[in-house]
């Protein structure tokens, strides 16, 4: 059981962890102005989910779940596991759905900006959505962890 919470654990800073970090260096390489980290920056965004978020995410849910089964704790009630189950499915739609198109349309818009010579109304508008969803994407995980921590109910 011990190597199942472990497990969870590096799920969760695979997770979280990628989550901030990236926003932070995406942050810093459009601050930059210049337009080829801007496009590197968005390309990496991307290959960081699928690197370090994807295998967080698989890792948090398989362990999650064996634990809450091994454990006992009623899934059809409303509890910190539960609670926390259904709000990392949020997080997982709003991620799969939202976020990760916004950052093929940010690889787009940042490769027409390079080849424009300057960053287009696109790529800003994809960019402002990315971070506002992103933010979202970010502040529900932060909840579970205080729920996982705290267990409150
Ligand atoms: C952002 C997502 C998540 C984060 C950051 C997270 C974090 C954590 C942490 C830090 C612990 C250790 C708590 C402790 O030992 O007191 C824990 C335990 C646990 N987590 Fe999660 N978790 C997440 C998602 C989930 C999900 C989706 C499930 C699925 C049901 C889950 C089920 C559990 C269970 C059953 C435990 C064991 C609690 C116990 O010791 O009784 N977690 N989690």
């Amino acid at each position: 059981m011990v190597w199942l919470l472990f497990l969870h654990v590096l799920g969760a800073i695979l997770f979280f962890g990628n989550i901030l970090v990236t926003a932070f260096w995406k942050v810093v390489a459009d601050a930059s102005r210049n337009l080829e980290m801007i496009h590197i920056g968005a390309r990496k965004v991307l290959a960081a989910d699928y690197i370090f978020t994807i295998p967080g995410l698989l890792l948090l849910i398989s362990t999650g779940n064996a634990m809450a089964h091994r454990y006992g704790y009623p899934m059809n009630e409303i509890n910190w596991v539960s609670v926390s189950n259904g709000l990392f499915a949020i997080t997982g739609v709003i991620w799969l759905a939202i976020l990760i198109p916004l950052q093929v349309k940010m690889i787009r818009t940042s490769k027409q900006s390079l080849e424009q010579g300057a960053v287009t109304e696109a790529y800003r508008a994809a960019s402002k959505l990315w971070m506002i969803f992103g933010s979202l994407a970010t502040l529900i995980p932060l909840y579970i962890l205080y729920l996982m921590t705290v267990k409150p109910f």
